[in-house]
């Protein structure tokens, strides 16, 4: 098995973060329009290309069913049968209705950006996704994935989708703004967080994935980069790309390589177990600094996590270490969270002891850590990026689109 695999399209690594700036989008500050780009008119009724049907009067959608709805942008009325995709069409993103910030983060297929509604005010991450690239890459069924898992859960340490649209060149997800920044930047920044402070953030994945795996969605990308801090100094995880719907087992090869689990690596078929190993990585690095499976090249690390031999340096305490290697196992008949007691297991581990879940679930435990904050659209906790300066030229395909269920 090749190690490009499974350094696939999302592979950003935690020893080197991927911060390579996609140079194809609209640069800081300015407000941009979308593909109605040499049709600013300064309204929020731009409406997209028009297909052979529309032509024929087909009732054009409002832009209300595009900005503020989370269902379908189809530009079908009730009383009408659906139309094929080829007669269907895309409506036009009012990203001129915004004016775009900072780069908050990069990755393969666009960057998030601080975004704020003109008309309201109201500040948003907004995820711009290059169709072109998407489809290059391969990862429709993700991207759709993404946003129809996204708009279906909802739970206190997860990012909130507000809106999503779409143009013929980008994808658009409005989330909330995390004013904290990465978890990866303060790690790294500090080096490694206490017993106490782990266990923390700990118990909040661990509720994460109870919530998830509750309804069948794996989350599959857990890493430092993908962990935000909010304003109280809670987590909210970010990046549902890889996350999917498996009631049993899925055969994708993804994930970072240090955070792979083994039975990825071997092709057998992996589900929900999957997110409690990348727990069991994520206590280590946290509270070591560094994750326990650790080389320079991806084939090196892989080998170490088939052999699974762990080396704990002394700082870890002894339930933490527990609970680690009750997490870190080859076996998944064995492995905690995935057996009959699921996450209770996970939960009732020695390590938690005292935890009062419930507080935690309503913010009512006092954080370890509450990143300074300027005033409410500080980006100040994020990496700088370079500007973008260029523009995507091309819509992804003239006639067909593949996001039409966007
Ligand atoms: N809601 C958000 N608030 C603030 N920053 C965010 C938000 N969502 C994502 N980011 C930043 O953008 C980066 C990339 O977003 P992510 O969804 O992880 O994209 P990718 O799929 O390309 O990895 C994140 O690592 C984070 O730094
Ligand atoms: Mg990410």
């Amino acid at each position: 098995m090749s190690s490009s695999m499974l350094n696939d399209a999302k592979g950003s690594t935690t020893a080197n973060k991927n911060n390579d700036g996609d140079n194809s989008l609209p640069p800081v500050g300015t407000p941009v329009s979308g593909a109605g780009e040499n049709r600013d008119n300064g309204s929020e009724t731009n409406i997209g290309p028009i297909s052979s049907s529309q032509q024929n009067n087909t009732p054009l959608p409002t832009i209300d069913s595009i900005t503020t709805g989370m269902g379908s942008t189809s530009s079908t009325t009730n009383n009408e049968p659906p139309l094929n995709n080829s007669e269907r069409v895309i409506p036009v993103a009012n990203i001129n209705g915004y004016t775009l910030g900072a780069t908050l983060g990069t990755g393969s297929f666009g960057r998030v950006r601080f975004a704020t509604e003109k008309t309201t005010g109201e500040i948003y991450a907004v995820k711009i996704l290059k169709k072109t690239a998407v489809v290059k890459l391969s990862q429709i069924t993700h991207i759709l994935d993404e946003k129809k898992i996204l708009t279906r859960i909802s739970h206190p340490f997860i990012v909130n989708l507000k809106k999503k649209f779409q143009d013929t060149k980008y994808l658009y997800l409005y989330l909330e703004y995390i004013i904290g920044g990465e978890f990866f930047s303060w790690l790294r920044r500090e080096g490694r967080f206490s017993n106490d402070h782990t266990k923390f953030y700990a118990a909040q994945i661990t509720s994460i994935f109870e919530y998830l795996h509750r309804l069948d969605i794996v989350y599959r990308d857990l890493k430092p980069e993908n962990i935000l801090i909010d304003r109280q100094g809670y987590l909210k995880l970010t990046d549902f790309g890889f996350a999917k719907e498996v009631k049993l087992k899925t055969y994708t090869l993804c994930g970072t390589p240090e955070y792979i689990a083994p039975e990825v690596l071997l092709n057998k078929g992996h589900g929900k177990g999957v997110d409690w190993w990348t727990l069991g990585i994520l206590i280590f690095e946290t509270l070591c600094g560094h994750p326990p499976f650790n080389d320079d090249d991806h084939v090196g690390i892989y080998q170490q996590i088939i052999q699974g031999r762990i080396v704990f340096p002394r700082v870890v305490e002894r339930d933490a270490k527990s609970l680690i290697k009750h997490l870190l196992v080859q076996d998944l008949t064995r492995r905690y969270g995935c057996m009959v007691r699921g996450a209770d297991d996970v939960k009732d581990h020695r390590w938690f002891n005292g935890l009062d879940w419930d507080a935690l679930y309503h913010y009512q435990l006092p954080a370890p850590f509450i990143p300074p904050v300027e005033n409410d659209s500080s980006t100040q906790n994020f990496d700088r990026y370079p500007d973008s300066t260029e523009e995507v030229q091309d819509p992804v395909y003239p006639g067909e689109d593949p996001f039409l269920d966007f």
